[in-house]
């Protein structure tokens, strides 16, 4: 519980500034306002083979969705798979295509605006015990685990201007499970401060499951 103290007592001194991280350290310097979407769309070509011409992932079960994340978070995730920082077989290989940060920074402005991605609710007791999950956190982890504090109500992030926050709501469920259990195992590393290994550290499979299937509801 000590660790937990010090650690939340970071994360809340790192939310608060976030707007300011978020964009000049953090997303690795990527803007609000960068990139030219128009010229995204043709240089994204190759990424819309999976990911879906409007962001909208052709394959559920292994493709997230990128449509309406925020720019400076999807440049961040391509230049961690591109230093090694976040890897996958599939998508290391894809990131490495890219080879200006213009072109990276017009491919991210062009999934940003596309309609954002919006999941349809579940009403499962499932899904309900996820929504708790969600806005409170468990036992484990108390409030600190609460999804709610760092991606927002509807787990749609904290603005385009605070990218550090990814949106989630919306996601596909798959994939949620996925990166909740790659933080956990250790699997995936990159997120600032081990926020997110903290959080996901603390979840049961099942809960997983479950935040999940909310999460993928909004
Ligand atoms: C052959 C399929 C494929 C192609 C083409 C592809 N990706 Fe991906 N992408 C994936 C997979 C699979 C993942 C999930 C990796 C994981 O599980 O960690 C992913 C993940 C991502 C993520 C992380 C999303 C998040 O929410 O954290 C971003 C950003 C991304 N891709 C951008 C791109 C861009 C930009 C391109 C084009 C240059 C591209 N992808 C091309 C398969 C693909
Ligand atoms: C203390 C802040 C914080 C809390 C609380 C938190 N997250 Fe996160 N989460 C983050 C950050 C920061 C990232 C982005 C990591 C990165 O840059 O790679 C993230 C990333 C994620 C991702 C990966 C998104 C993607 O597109 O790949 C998922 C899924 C996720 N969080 C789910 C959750 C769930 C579910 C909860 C509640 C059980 C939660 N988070 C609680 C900070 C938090």
């Amino acid at each position: 519980m000590k660790k937990i103290g010090i650690y939340a007592a970071l994360i809340t001194m790192m939310v608060s500034v976030g707007g300011v991280n978020a964009e000049t350290t953090i997303a690795g310097g990527m803007s609000t306002g960068e990139g030219d979407a128009k010229a995204g769309k043709t240089k994204s070509e190759l990424c819309q083979g999976c990911h879906g011409a409007d962001g909208i992932s052709l394959d559920p079960t292994t493709f997230p969705n990128l449509a309406g994340q925020f720019a400076g978070y999807i440049f961040k995730q391509v230049q961690d798979f591109q230093l090694g920082n976040r890897n996958d077989d599939t998508m290391s290989a894809m990131a490495a295509t890219v080879t200006s940060r213009e072109d990276l920074k017009d491919i991210a402005a062009y999934f940003a605006t596309r309609k954002q991605m919006k999941g349809k609710a579940s009403r499962s007791k499932v899904a309900k015990s996820g929504a708790k999950l969600f806005k409170d956190g468990n036992k484990k982890l108390g409030s600190y685990g609460a999804c709610i504090r760092c991606h927002g109500e509807k787990g749609k992030g904290k603005g385009k201007n605070n990218s550090l926050f990814p949106v989630i709501g919306g996601q596909q469920k798959a994939y949620l499970i996925k990166q909740l259990k790659d933080f956990k195992s250790g699997k995936r590393t990159n997120d600032p401060a081990g926020m997110m290994a903290m959080v996901a550290k603390g979840l049961s499979n099942k809960e997983i499951k479950a935040v999940a299937e909310y999460v993928a509801g909004l």
